[in-house]
């Protein structure tokens, strides 16, 4: 994210104020929360995206251009970054438009703290079960991505709680248990936290923050949930860590367009 794209460094009233994202703050104009907007709209009587085949758009940018940040800068996220990123989460996609979905943003160290020790704890005990030292050291390697969230000034918990759909409704309360197809479901619920996930991410990114989606973390869920006080039908699912990029993040390494796009 260039400098100049991140309108928090440039208005002492940033547009997250107001829960726009990538526009810069318009003086005594109406919050753009208002009018729903979050990016700037296509100029008018510019060549389209895809003509030129070059990425103009400013959310279409953000989606290109974010990386998971891992380490950050101790300059702390201000309640309104804060507040504008969980109103992009609270706007994601969401399972039958329900309201599935819960937001805890957790500045306390010691709290975090405790996090990362259920984590560690976690960790260890399973670690403590392998016996192959090859097996030891490829779980070394993973496991070490799921104890950096403490090195952020903060960490959304995202909250969720499952989904009954009207379809599976009908078949607990109609079709014998035996016949379910339950398994062939895919689970609204983690989806519509994940399309949370992926707007804060984005959201951040265009404030000039980083974050990263991190469910590395949920192998100590109930411990994590007893940290925080979170209670049925409520669950932890992710967390996502948000500073300022400390250094720059590798490239993500993904399979080319061709290789997962096929047209029928
Ligand atoms: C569901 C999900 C869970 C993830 N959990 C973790 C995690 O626990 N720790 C971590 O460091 N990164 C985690 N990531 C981030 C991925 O490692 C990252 O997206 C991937 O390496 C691609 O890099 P990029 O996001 O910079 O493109 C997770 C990503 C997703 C989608």
């Amino acid at each position: 994210m260039s400098e100049g794209a991140d309108p928090a460094r440039r208005s002492s009233a940033p547009d997250s104020e107001s829960g726009a994202i990538t526009r810069p703050a318009r003086r005594s104009s109406a919050p753009d929360s208002e009018s729903g907007a979050i990016t700037r709209p296509a100029r008018r009587g510019s060549a389209p995206d895809s003509e030129s085949g070059a990425i103009t758009r400013p959310v279409l940018e953000a989606i290109r251009s974010r990386r998971s940040i891992r380490r950050y800068k101790e300059e702390p996220v201000p309640d309104e970054v804060v507040r504008s990123v969980v109103d992009a989460a609270r706007t994601a996609p969401a399972a039958g438009a329900r309201d599935l979905r819960r937001f805890r943003a957790i500045r306390s160290r010691e709290t975090l703290s405790r996090m990362r020790e259920a984590v560690e704890r976690k960790i260890a005990s399973v670690r403590g079960r392998i016996t192959s030292p090859k097996a030891q050291k490829r779980y070394d390697a993973y496991t070490s991505t799921f104890t950096h969230f403490d090195a952020a000034p903060v960490v959304v918990a995202v909250i969720a709680r499952p989904y009954d759909s009207i379809y599976t409704r009908i078949l607990d309360r109609y079709i014998a248990a035996d016949e379910q197809p339950r398994q062939w479901l895919v689970e609204p619920a983690s989806m519509s936290a994940a399309a949370a996930v992926e707007n804060m991410l984005l959201a951040a990114h265009a404030l000039g923050y980083g974050g990263c989606f991190m469910t590395g973390p949920m192998i100590a869920q109930e411990e994590i949930e007893s940290v925080l006080g979170v209670e049925e039908p409520w669950h932890v699912v992710a967390l996502v860590p948000l500073g300022r990029p400390e250094g720059s993040a590798p490239p993500g390494e993904r399979i080319g367009l061709d290789e997962v796009l096929s047209f029928d």
